[in-house]
């Protein structure tokens, strides 16, 4: 008898076992709705809506001013319409080789890569500066597509 006893207390505790185990794989495998991950293409039109021109300004003046001026060419070239134009084409600015023969289209995109890191971008190029922080390039570029405040 008692063995019988044994074997049933035995079953009862596998039993409450396998009741948890169940119970707690079915937490572990509630389905939760996610959003789709955004596609590249998302990815900079979200970007493209996250920049303030206004933010840029200041950005501009606090980290590119000391190079750049809007209508003059300082030691680096001026800025004024450069987005939209091909990378190098200020006639009286001395321009590095490697940026000469770049032919970048600057855009969103690829001004995103330059201020992130212009090596990455056109190695061997002369602009030794980099823009650490996202919302700040997001910012600049707003501020460089909208003509720099004119
Ligand atoms: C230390 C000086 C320096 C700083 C700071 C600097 N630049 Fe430059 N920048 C340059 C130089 C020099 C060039 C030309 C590079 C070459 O010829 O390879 C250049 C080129 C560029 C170009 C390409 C222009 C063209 O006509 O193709 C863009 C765009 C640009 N800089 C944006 C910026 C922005 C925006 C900032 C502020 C975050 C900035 N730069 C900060 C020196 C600087």
């Amino acid at each position: 008898m008692r063995g019988v006893r044994l074997v049933s207390s035995v079953s009862a505790t596998i039993l409450a076992m396998l009741l948890l185990f169940l119970s707690a794989a079915a937490d572990t495998y509630t389905v939760v709705p996610r959003p789709l991950a955004p596609s590249p293409a998302q990815f900079s039109s979200a970007a493209r809506d996250l920049g303030n021109s206004d933010r840029g300004k200041v950005v501009f003046e606090k980290r590119c001013s000391g190079c750049h001026a809007p209508d003059e060419n300082r030691e680096g070239p001026s800025l004024r319409g450069v987005f939209g134009r091909r990378s190098g084409e200020i006639a009286n600015f001395e321009y590095s080789p490697a940026l000469k023969k770049a032919h970048i289209v600057w855009s969103e995109e690829t001004l995103e890569r330059w201020l992130t890191d212009p090596d990455g971008l056109v190695p061997d190029n002369n602009m030794d500066f980099r823009v650490a922080k996202s919302q700040e390039r997001q910012d600049l570029i707003r501020y460089l597509r909208d003509g720099l405040g004119k």
